[in-house]
């Protein structure tokens, strides 16, 4: 059976830096409580008129620089995003397009933080069934479209970015197992009321809300669970484990994760700091982030796992 190798990955950051500083001017918050309370100092803001699909294009060029891949050699584009440029054409057909590829699928999936671990999925099955043999699988977000800038309980959370990787059909894995899931009875917790199917007039509340302690309680017993889930389904134990590259949504969650897995936090991709929580991009960006700076070694494996709105969550285990 084929499996799928990651070959290449790549991600970008906006240039704009908004600093827990300038937060101050914004809300009633201090840098102490953010970074006291998630460990954000800073986030980046996409340019006025910068899209989810110009953060995608440019991760996904250098993934496939570092891959060595041609755009021509793509044969499945797989973004997850929960903030898409049009209600259509996807954010995938758009990033097609502007990378010269034709005909093969493209497509969104909606995962909210969960996205690129679903997107990394569906992937991953396209390449083990042989409907595919070069996928470009990206997380991608603008969520300061969906910020409330009034509302302290999110605004101070979330930044954007974006993430990508260039997976190949391989003899050998790569990515040794997903596991996704859904419980959409939690979907009040954690959401943008507003939609499109009520009308454009409708009246509901187009910015992201949430319940945070709520959701934190629910993401800590959430991914424990899943990293026992994923450990066995691969006949591993905790000590096989060389990186945790979780979703990046509060330093106190990862480190939760961590002691669960009784890793030290040095075996933690942690860039909570920096990009704060960039929801589907954020766990593409901090594997690029560890593959760049060296610490993460051709050979070592990867536990990749997220916790997001729907809820959905998931995880990925990765011989890299
Ligand atoms: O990516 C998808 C998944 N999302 C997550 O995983 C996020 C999960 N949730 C969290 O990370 C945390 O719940 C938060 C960081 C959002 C909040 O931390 P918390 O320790 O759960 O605080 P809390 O919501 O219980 O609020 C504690 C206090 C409250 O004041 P009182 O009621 O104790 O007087 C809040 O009003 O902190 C107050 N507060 C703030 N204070 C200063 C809430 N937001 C802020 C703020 N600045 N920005």
């Amino acid at each position: 059976m084929k499996r799928a190798r990651v070959i290449g990955t790549g991600s970008y950051l906006p240039e704009r830096v908004m600093t827990n500083a300038d937060i101050e001017q914004l809300v009633e918050t201090s840098d102490e409580w953010i970074r006291d309370r998630t460990g954000i100092r800073e986030r980046r803001i996409a340019a006025e008129g910068e899209t989810t699909c110009d953060l995608a294009e440019k991760a996904a060029r250098r993934a496939l620089k570092a891959a060595g891949v041609a755009p021509r050699d793509i044969d499945l584009i797989v973004i997850g995003t929960t903030t898409a440029d049009q209600i259509f054409p996807s954010t995938a057909c758009l990033l097609q397009a502007r990378l010269g590829i034709h005909g093969p699928a493209a497509f969104d999936v909606q995962a909210v933080c969960t996205g690129f671990i679903y997107a990394l999925s569906v992937a991953d099955q396209f390449i083990r069934t042989g409907a595919a043999t070069t996928a470009l699988v990206i997380g991608a977000e603008t969520m300061s479209r969906i910020i409330d800038w009034k509302d302290r309980d999110t605004c101070v959370l979330f930044g954007d970015g974006a993430g990508a990787v260039v997976l190949r059909a391989d003899t050998k894995p790569g990515i040794l197992s997903t596991h996704l899931h859904a419980d959409g009875k939690h979907a009040g917790l954690l959401q943008v009321p507003g939609g499109i199917s009520g009308g454009y007039e409708d009246g509901r509340d187009p910015y992201l809300r949430m319940q945070g302690s709520e959701v934190f309680k629910m993401a800590v017993t959430t991914l424990s669970r899943i990293v026992d889930e994923t450990l066995e389904a691969n006949g591993l134990s905790r000590e096989d484990i060389d990186w945790l590259i979780p979703h990046q949504a509060n330093n106190r969650i990862l480190a939760a994760t961590a002691r669960k897995l009784r890793l030290p936090m040095e075996r933690v991709i942690n860039t909570v700091a920096e990009h704060g929580n960039t929801s589907a991009a954020s766990v593409p960006m901090a594997l690029d982030v560890g593959v760049r700076d060296g610490r993460i070694e051709r050979g070592q494996l990867l536990l990749l796992e997220a916790f997001g709105g729907g809820f959905t969550w998931g995880s990925a285990l990765i011989r890299y």
